[in-house]
C-alpha cells in the first residue's frame, strides 16, 4: 500500500466512524425504562421506549395513541432496539416493523411483531 492508498482508507475509515456516531446518536433517542414507570411524556411521537424486562417496545404513532409490541423480533429472537419515524427496527438482519401495527415492512422477518396489552392510566403506561 503506498502513501496514497493509505490517505483513501483514512478516508474511508473517518466515513466510517462518523456513521457510527450517526447511529449511535440515533440508538440513544430510544430509550429502555423499567416497566412500572412509563408516561406519556417519555415516549417520543413517531418513537418508542423499550422495557428490559419483560422485553417490550411502546411506541407512540401519534399524539396521545399508545401501542405496544413484544421487543423479540420473529426472525431470530434478536431484540429490536430502535425505533424512529414511526418504524422499529431489528439489527441482527435489517427488519423493519411498523410502529403502528408491528407489520413487517422490510423482511427477512415474515411475521410481524407480538401485540402487548397494556392500560393507559391518564398519562401513565402500565405494561407486562
Ligand atoms: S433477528 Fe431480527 S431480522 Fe433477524
Amino acid at each position: 500500500m503506498n502513501r496514497r492508498e493509505i490517505l483513501k482508507a483514512g478516508v474511508v475509515t473517518g466515513a466510517f466512524a462518523a456513521t457510527g456516531v450517526s447511529l449511535n446518536s440515533c440508538a440513544s433517542e430510544t430509550e429502555t425504562v423499567p416497566a412500572d414507570s412509563i408516561s406519556l411524556e417519555d415516549i417520543p411521537v413517531g418513537g418508542g421506549v423499550f422495557v428490559a424486562e419483560p422485553p417490550i417496545v411502546v411506541t407512540q404513532p401519534s399524539e396521545g395513541e399508545v401501542v405496544a409490541f413484544s421487543s423479540i423480533c420473529p426472525h431470530q429472537g434478536c431484540k429490536v432496539n430502535q425505533v424512529l419515524d414511526n418504524q422499529i427496527f431489528c439489527p441482527c438482519h435489517g427488519s423493519i416493523f411498523s410502529a403502528l401495527d408491528g407489520s413487517v415492512i422490510v423482511g427477512p422477518a415474515t411475521e410481524g411483531l407480538s401485540a402487548v396489552t397494556f392500560v393507559l392510566d391518564g398519562t401513565k403506561v402500565s405494561v407486562g
